[in-house]
C-alpha cells in the first residue's frame, strides 16, 4: 500500500514546495540561513520544527537552528523583542532589518501562541513570494475564540462526516496514528486555530466515557494539540450525572447535582490542565436539558459555569434549540423564530465565563438563509457564530460549494443592533457590545481520507475558515488566491482558473439546488440530493408550502409568523415586504405566485426554471476548464477532482430535473424557452 502521508493531498497547503522562481529562492537562499528560538517550551519546539520543514522545502536547502541570538543569525524567533506595544495577545510582528550587512527577520509575540502564528505567517510570505525588506507587519487576530468542532462519534463514525471516519477514534478507542492527529493540529495552527471541540454535540452514552473512563484519550488529544497552541474542548451530554448512574436527577439547581458537577471536573483538570472547558447541547434534538427539571437554559449553563470557573475553563452553550416534534399541519408554529424566542429573554442572565453558539442562520445550514437575528440581538451576552465547514447541505463533499463567500456574507451582515455598520463581525469581535470571551466557531469537514477533506478542493473551505476567523476583515479573493498558490504553486492560468471556480461555486450550487432561500428539498436524514417534499410533511418545521398558486412561508409580522419582527427595524421593514426583502431570500420571507414578477422581468417560474439550466452548464463549463488544466496539476490530483466534478454533473441533472419537473408539474406553466422538462 503507498503511504498517504507522501501524497500530495495529504501535505494540503503545507507542502513547501520549492520554490521554482530561481532568482527568488536565490535571494531568500543567501539570507535566510539559521534560525534561531529563544525560549524553551513544547511550541518552541513546533517552532523550530515548522521553520526548518518550511524553509528546507522552499529553499531546498539545509537551515541550521543556533541557539544563540547573535547578529548574523538571519530569522529570530523570540518574545517581547523591540517595541512590542502594539501586538496584543496572540498577535506578533514581524520585521526585516539590516544589521552589519546581514538580514535578519525578527518575529515576535507576548506569548508562544503568537510566535507560532507568526512563524507560519512568515512561510505563507515567503511562499507568496514577498520580497524580504518588504516584511513589516504586524498582526492581531480579531477573534479572541478561533474554534473548530468535531462532530465525531467515539466508534469512529462522523456526523455528517464526508471524509471518512474520524481521525481520532477508532472503536471506542483512540486510533494507532497520532502523527497524524499532530499533522492535523499543524494544519490549524497554521491558519490560526487555537481551540477545538474532539467530540460530536450528540454525546451518546458511550462517548460519555471522554470524562469518564476513558479520560486518559482525551488527555493524549489535549497534548498532542498542545505541542501546537490549540486548547482542547470536550462535548458533554448535560444529563452526565445520571448517565453515568450516579443520580437520578440532573436539575441544575440541584445542590447534589452541581456538586456531581465540581468533582467532575475537579477531576478531569487534574489530568488536563489546560482544557479549555465543554460545549452543550441541550433540548435540542431530543437531547436532555434542564426544561425537564423546569428550569431555563441559563440555569442549566450557569451551573456548568461555575464547576468551570476555578479553572479558567468556559462553557459554550448552544442555541439551536427548537420543536423537532412539529405538526405539519401548524401553520402558525414556526422554527425560525425558536433561537430568538428562547434566548432573546434570557439576554444578561449568563455568566462571565459562559458563551452562547449561534448558527449563522435560523434554520440549519441551508444553502441561503437570513443571518439569525439572535445575533444583533443579544446586547449583555457572550456569542460565538457557529458555522459549518463540512458540507451537510451544500454536496456533501462530492459537489464543490466553496463557503467563504457565503461566510463573508454572513460576517458582513448589518444587524444595525447600534446603528449602521453593526456588523456580524464586529459582534463576534467583541467590539459592539462589551463581551469576555467571543468568536466563532465551525463544524469541520476532515475525516481520515487520504487527502482529509473527501474533496481535495474542499481543503479550501478549511483553510479559508481559519484565515477568516483569524480576520474576518480578509476579502475572499485575497483567501482563494492564497490558498490555490500554496495548493497548486503560482502558474498564472491555473491560478486564475481555479480561483474563479472556486468563488463561482457557492452561486453555482445554489443555482441547481433550492431557490431563493427556500431551502430543505432533500433526502431526508442523509441530506443529499433532491426529494422537494422530503421535508414537507414531516416533524422538522422546514416547509416550503408550495401548491399550484406558488410558494413560500410568510414569516411577515402582518399576515404571516411574525419572525420578521425578531430583527431591529432597518431589516425588519426591509424583509417585511416584498419589494425590499432582498431577492435572494424571497422565498424564506414571504409566499410568491409563480407569475410574480423579479427585477430581472421574469416571473419566479421562470427565474427557477433558468437557474437551474443554468446551473448545469456551469458546471460543465468547470469540467471544460478544468480539463484544460490536466498537464499542470499532478495526476493523482487532477483525475481526482475530475472524478468529482464529473460526478457533481450527473447529480446537478438530477436536481435540475427534478425541481424543474415539480414546478412544472404543479403550476402547469411552460418554460419559455421550451426546454425540456418532465
Ligand atoms: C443538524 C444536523 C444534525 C446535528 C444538528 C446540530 O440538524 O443534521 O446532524 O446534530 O444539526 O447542529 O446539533
Amino acid at each position: 500500500m503507498t503511504n498517504i502521508k507522501l501524497q500530495r493531498d495529504y501535505g494540503c497547503w503545507l507542502n513547501y514546495d520549492l520554490i521554482d522562481d530561481a532568482g527568488l529562492r536565490n535571494k531568500y537562499l543567501t539570507q535566510l540561513q539559521s534560525i534561531s528560538v529563544t525560549g524553551k517550551g513544547f511550541i518552541q519546539d513546533s517552532i523550530k520544527e515548522e521553520l526548518k520543514r518550511g524553509l528546507e522545502g522552499l529553499l531546498g536547502n539545509n537551515v541550521e537552528i543556533v541557539q544563540d541570538d547573535k547578529t548574523e543569525v538571519s530569522i529570530l524567533v523570540a518574545k517581547n523583542h523591540g517595541d512590542i506595544k502594539q501586538i496584543k495577545e496572540e498577535g506578533f510582528q514581524i520585521s526585516s532589518t539590516m544589521e552589519e550587512s546581514h538580514r535578519r527577520i525578527v518575529i515576535t509575540a507576548k506569548d508562544d501562541r503568537g510566535l507560532l502564528y507568526g512563524c507560519f505567517a512568515f512561510l505563507r510570505l515567503l511562499e507568496l513570494g514577498v520580497e524580504l525588506d518588504e516584511i513589516n507587519l504586524i498582526d492581531n487576530p480579531k477573534n479572541r475564540l478561533r474554534m473548530i468542532n468535531h462532530w465525531d462519534n467515539m466508534d469512529g463514525s462522523i456526523e455528517r462526516g464526508y471524509a471518512g471516519n474520524s481521525i481520532f477514534y477508532d472503536q471506542y478507542e483512540l486510533v494507532d496514528d497520532l502523527d497524524r492527529i499532530k499533522d492535523y493540529a499543524r494544519l490549524l495552527a497554521s491558519i490560526g486555530i487555537n481551540s477545538v471541540v474532539v467530540n460530536n454535540v450528540n454525546v451518546h452514552e458511550k462517548e460519555s466515557q471522554l470524562i469518564g473512563d476513558k479520560l486518559s484519550i482525551t488527555q493524549t488529544l489535549a497534548e498532542i494539540f498542545h505541542q501546537y497552541g490549540i486548547s482542547v474542548f470536550l462535548s458533554i451530554n448535560y444529563a452526565s450525572p445520571m448517565e453515568f448512574g450516579d443520580l437520578e436527577t440532573a436539575d441544575p439547581l440541584d445542590p447534589s447535582v452541581q456538586d456531581w458537577w465540581n468533582k467532575k471536573v475537579e477531576q478531569i483538570y487534574a489530568k488536563i490542565p489546560d482544557l479549555g472547558g465543554f460545549l452543550v447541547k441541550a433540548d435540542s434534538e431530543n437531547r436532555p436539558g434542564p426544561f425537564t427539571y423546569g428550569r431555563n437554559h441559563a440555569h442549566g449553563a450557569n451551573m456548568l459555569g461555575r464547576a468551570l470557573k476555578p479553572f479558567k475553563g468556559v462553557l459554550i452553550w448552544r442555541c439551536f434549540v427548537y420543536n423537532c416534534h412539529q405538526d405539519w399541519r401548524d401553520l402558525k408554529t414556526d422554527r425560525a423564530r425558536a433561537a430568538y424566542d428562547h434566548f432573546k429573554p434570557l439576554d444578561g442572565q449568563f455568566d462571565d465565563n459562559v458563551i452562547l453558539q449561534i448558527k449563522n442562520g435560523p434554520m440549519d445550514f441551508q444553502v441561503r438563509e437570513p443571518v439569525s437575528p439572535l445575533l444583533g440581538g443579544l446586547e449583555r451576552t457572550n456569542q460565538v457564530l457557529e458555522l459549518q465547514i463540512t458540507q451537510e447541505y451544500t454536496g456533501q463533499q462530492k459537489h464543490l460549494c466553496y463557503l467563504v463567500p457565503q461566510w463573508k456574507e454572513i460576517l458582513n451582515f448589518d444587524t444595525f443592533a447600534q446603528g449602521p455598520g453593526s456588523t456580524v463581525a464586529k459582534i463576534i469581535e467583541g467590539k459592539l457590545v462589551p463581551q469576555e470571551y467571543s468568536g466563532i466557531a465551525a463544524v469541520v469537514n476532515v475525516g481520515n481520507d487520504r487527502n482529509w477533506t473527501g474533496h481535495t478542493l474542499a481543503q479550501a473551505n478549511l483553510y479559508g475558515y481559519g484565515r477568516l476567523a483569524w480576520d474576518p476583515e480578509l476579502s475572499a479573493e485575497q483567501i482563494t488566491e492564497e490558498w490555490v498558490v500554496r495548493t497548486f504553486g503560482r502558474e498564472r492560468e491555473t491560478m486564475e482558473s481555479i480561483t474563479k471556480i472556486l468563488l463561482t461555486s457557492w452561486e453555482v450550487y445554489e443555482n441547481y439546488t433550492t431557490p431563493l432561500g427556500i431551502g430543505w428539498m432533500c433526502n431526508p436524514n442523509h441530506h443529499y440530493g433532491p426529494s422537494v417534499e422530503g421535508y414537507e410533511y414531516s416533524k422538522w418545521g422546514t416547509y416550503h408550502r408550495a401548491d399550484h398558486f406558488g410558494i413560500g412561508v410568510d414569516r411577515t409580522v402582518k399576515n404571516g409568523t411574525g419572525y420578521t419582527g425578531q430583527y431591529h427595524p432597518e431589516n425588519a421593514s426591509r424583509y417585511e415586504s416584498m419589494e425590499s426583502c432582498p431577492e435572494e431570500l424571497l422565498l424564506f420571507f414571504h409566499r410568491v405566485p409563480y407569475t410574480y414578477l423579479l427585477k430581472s422581468g421574469k416571473t419566479l417560474i421562470q427565474h427557477i426554471y433558468d437557474t437551474h439550466f443554468l446551473g448545469v452548464e456551469q458546471v460543465e463549463q468547470y469540467l471544460a476548464v478544468w480539463s484544460s488544466l490536466q498537464d499542470k496539476i499532478n495526476e493523482q490530483t487532477y483525475l481526482h477532482i475530475l472524478g468529482r466534478l464529473e460526478g457533481q454533473l450527473e447529480d446537478a441533472k438530477e436536481w435540475r430535473d427534478v425541481i424543474n419537473s415539480y414546478f412544472y408539474r404543479i403550476s402547469r406553466i411552460d418554460d419559455a424557452l421550451h426546454r425540456k422538462i418532465y
